[in-house]
């Protein structure tokens, strides 16, 4: 039991890596705090969670909204051991020669507000509890920060900003707070939407079928399966944990051998 007693809010937790990975922590012993924008999400997950657990409402680009949640947090455990952060918005993967600049400058500002800054506000909100606990943050980036065609340019570069915010809070924070990221490549059961600013928001990760979405992931990774959000939910789990005595400032890329083969053959 990696979290026994732990105390962990999870963001952007109402489906995909986030409701996975909030469904490992509490199988792992702990308390958990299941947020997300979507209130009819955090509704319809009632009966996945208990009396000791927490479903709230959060938008975490909004300071109200942060701080209402940490009242609750207050108010039911005087206590937080460390905050996942999950949200996430894509950008479709197009190319940004083919947008106007106008749909480039509102795409930019919808991406890094709740790819970015949501989770620099979360970060500041917190720390004062982490701090309490001697606990950890981890947050979410993507093999896109790594290399290039994991998104378009914006979603890009959203993920490299969350990669360097990592190293920097790991600094600001140390030594009370263990700042660590993930690195996924793919999610096989997220519901991850495109941006607002090009009308893409009605599109889901999960529309594209699953037989396309492994064929392409197969022909480009190494390890030949299709990681679903619970699978990434032990390195979560182990970076929030105490038990995390070794690491901060580093990100886990957990890329199925993806970022291996610098030259693709037809097969190996
Ligand atoms: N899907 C993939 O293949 C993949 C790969 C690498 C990294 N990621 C990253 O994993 C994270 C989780 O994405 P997912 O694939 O599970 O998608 P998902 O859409 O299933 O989960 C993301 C959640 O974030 C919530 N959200 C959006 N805006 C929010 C806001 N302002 N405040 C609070 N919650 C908000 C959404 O409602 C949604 O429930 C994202 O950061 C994403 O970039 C995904």
């Amino acid at each position: 039991m990696l979290l026994k007693d732990h105390v962990v809010l999870i963001t952007g937790a109402g489906s995909g890596l986030g409701l996975g990975v909030a469904q490992y922590c509490k199988a792992q012993g702990a308390a958990v705090i299941v947020t997300d924008i979507a209130t009819d999400k955090i509704q319809s997950l009632a009966s996945e969670f208990d009396e000791q657990d927490l479903l709230l409402s959060c938008d975490v680009t909004k300071i109200a909204d942060l701080e209402r949640c940490k009242d609750a947090i207050v108010q039911k455990y005087a206590r937080l051991d460390a905050v996942i952060g999950a949200q996430g918005v894509f950008d479709g993967n197009l190319p940004i020669q083919g947008m106007s600049t106008q749909h480039l400058d509102q795409l930019f500002d919808e991406l890094f507000n709740i790819n970015v800054k949501g989770y620099l506000l979360t970060a500041h909100i917190f720390a004062d509890l982490l701090k309490q606990s001697q606990g950890a943050l981890v947050l979410t980036t993507s093999t896109a920060a790594y290399a290039a065609d994991g998104g378009g340019a914006v979603y890009t570069a959203t993920k490299g900003a969350i990669r360097s915010l990592i190293q920097q809070l790991a600094f600001e924070f140390a030594p009370e707070i263990r700042v660590n990221g993930v690195a996924p490549a793919a999610i096989g059961n997220s519901q991850l939407k495109g941006p607002k600013a090009l009308n893409l928001d009605h599109q889901k990760q999960s529309d594209i079928p699953k037989d396309a979405f492994l064929n392409l992931f197969q022909s480009i990774s190494l390890l030949q399966e299709l990681p679903n959000a619970e699978d990434y939910g032990a390195l979560y789990a182990f970076l929030a944990s105490k038990q995390n005595k070794v690491m901060t400032g580093q990100t886990l890329v957990a890329d199925q051998g993806l970022l291996n083969r610098a030259v693709l053959t037809q097969s190996h």
